[in-house]
């Protein structure tokens, strides 16, 4: 745990020395869960997103994208059933005044026996050896199946309670399992209540003419309400799909783990509308879909795993999460929901207009259910950040620190580096820069001896550092060297484009996904 959570720190602390993260209004103390994406973050967060766009817009035939607006008709959001179920189930500590997600303790704590079963396939790893059988080990160690037990029967308690709004057996099971206050050890508990997670704004000038409004909490109901702008105008047969990213804003109480969760945060969502009856096979392949795009990055297969909802949302009829392994455990990444017809029907309801598609195969109109993917941009980042920050030994005895970021999100694809500031090798160094500015993201730098220069470009996760050397003057050759491996080749400036496409493509990346 401790190493987890110095893993974390440092992720953290990385983030803003190199202009990754910023705490917001930090001048004024900053604003609590709230963040502001430096020059490099900036880059990293418009990567992941057209890796998104990419993948599930322009190469899908039958998905286009939009962008809808953050304010929304207030009705939006009772039709979705946020105005009456988007609640976060609350419980304080009478001792520390501190507020948490009842919910959230209760699976910290699944959490913690889960680490226990972690510990016994390690340890047997360890006797065993190479005849270790992991998936035999966890089927049949007595001790392991009691401990996988215990957690079931925990999560399904909680599911139930909270299905049946049954809040005073989620206090039960937090009193009987023992669970405290994390930060101060207190079990003095309140009651858990609910609590609406939607910002409340004002639109109009006059208080007496205002309409209340909220900050959207999801960008789904921006897709829904016009499911039939786009199906008419883009001429579009189901199935289909409707995209898009952007911003969203929840009232999280408890908002800890950094960008993890955050009061405004981005979302990039996508609605798979489907003849009723055939949304099982839809979530499936959305599934599978999803997990090859977030493998296909290679960031390490073992580092997720899905997560099937025990408690459903009050619009779905199957739900689950891609977890993915952060600094402080196995969290959800990204959801995939079978929403059935629950938004487009109740919009239908509430804005009394058709929103239903007529299916010229089977010659009748109905309501299309609905399967949506819906991940948070910022989660991906602190994904990808956090895996991307090794500290390795080198072979001298020093260590480096290195942002191994997939190069085809890397902020800074490359940085040209004269060997020194004179005999003219400044000015090829930036002519290449020029040239290559066009393509990709490149940036030059001459400040210190080449080697500090290359442990920055490490930190800050650029996958290659182009050297202009005396050589270059004579046959327009450069040293090019790999972040990961540190390993230097020469090359022709005119093959530099060419070969760096080749490591940085998102075609190359993608294709992995397929
Ligand atoms: N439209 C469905 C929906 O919004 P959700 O599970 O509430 O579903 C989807 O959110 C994704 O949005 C999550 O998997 C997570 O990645 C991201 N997300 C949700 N709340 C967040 C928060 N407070 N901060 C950062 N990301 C968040």
């Amino acid at each position: 745990m401790a190493n987890q959570d110095d893993q974390f720190k440092k992720v953290i602390a990385h983030a803003k020395e190199y202009g990754y993260i910023f705490q917001s209004s930090e001048i004024y103390d900053g604003l609590s869960a709230v963040y502001d994406y430096g020059q490099n973050g900036a880059e990293l967060k418009k990567n992941i997103r057209e890796y998104w766009w990419k993948a599930m817009v322009q190469l899908h035939d039958n998905i286009v994208g939009i962008d809808a607006a953050i304010f929304m008709h207030p009705t939006t959001w009772k039709a979705s059933g946020h105005v009456d179920a988007f609640n976060d189930p609350l419980i304080d500590n009478k001792d520390s005044k501190k507020r948490y997600r009842a919910d959230v303790l209760v699976e910290d704590y699944v959490a913690k026996i889960e680490a226990k079963i972690d510990k016994e396939v390690a340890k047997a790893e360890k006797r065993f050896g190479d005849s270790f059988d992991k998936i035999q080990f966890l089927a049949t160690n007595p001790r392991v199946l009691g401990y996988q037990e215990q957690c079931d029967t925990i999560l399904k308690r909680l599911g139930k309670s909270l299905e049946k709004e049954d809040l005073a057996d989620v206090k039960a099971l937090i009193e009987e399992l023992g669970i405290a206050d994390p930060e101060t050890g207190s079990k003095n508990w309140t009651d858990v209540k609910q609590f609406n997670l939607m910002f409340g704004t004002k639109l109009g000038a006059t208080a007496d003419t205002a309409m209340d409004l909220y900050l959207r909490p999801e960008t789904a109901q921006g897709i829904f309400v016009n499911f039939l702008n786009v199906q008419k105008t883009g001429r579009m047969k189901i199935p289909f799909g409707i995209a898009q990213t952007g911003k969203a804003f929840r009232n999280e109480i408890v908002a800890r783990q950094f960008i993890f969760r955050q009061r405004e945060f981005e979302q990039m969502e996508m609605q798979f509308f489907v003849r009723p009856g055939e949304q099982k096979e839809w979530y499936e392949k959305w599934k599978e879909t999803r997990i090859k795009w977030h493998k296909s990055l290679g960031l390490g297969e073992d580092l997720y795993r899905f997560h099937d909802h025990e408690k459903l949302a009050h619009y779905a009829d199957m739900a689950a999460d891609i977890e993915f392994k952060f600094p402080f455990g196995f969290k959800e990444l990204e959801g995939i929901h079978s929403r059935t017809d629950f938004d487009l029907g109740n919009h239908e309801k509430f804005s009394n207009k058709k929103l239903q598609y007529f299916d010229p195969e089977l010659n009748k109109s109905y309501v299309p259910y609905v399967i949506e993917t819906s991940i948070g941009l910022d989660r991906m980042f602190l994904a990808v950040l956090s895996t991307a920050l090794v500290e390795e030994a080198l072979e001298n005895g020093s260590t480096r620190t290195v942002l191994k970021i997939p190069a085809v999100l890397a902020p800074t694809k490359a940085a040209v580096l004269p060997l020194v500031k004179k005999d003219g090798l400044p000015e090829v160094a930036q002519k290449i820069v020029d040239d290559l500015k066009w393509d990709y993201n490149v940036t030059y730098d001459e400040k210190d001896a080449v080697g500090r220069r290359y442990r920055r470009q490490d930190a800050v996760g650029t996958p290659f550092c182009i050297t202009v050397d005396h050589q270059t003057l004579e046959d327009n050759t450069v040293t090019i060297r790999h972040r990961d491996t540190m390993e230097q080749r020469r090359v022709a400036i005119d093959d530099l484009s060419s070969m760096i496409k080749k490591e940085v493509d998102i075609k190359t990346w993608l294709l992995k996904s397929l």
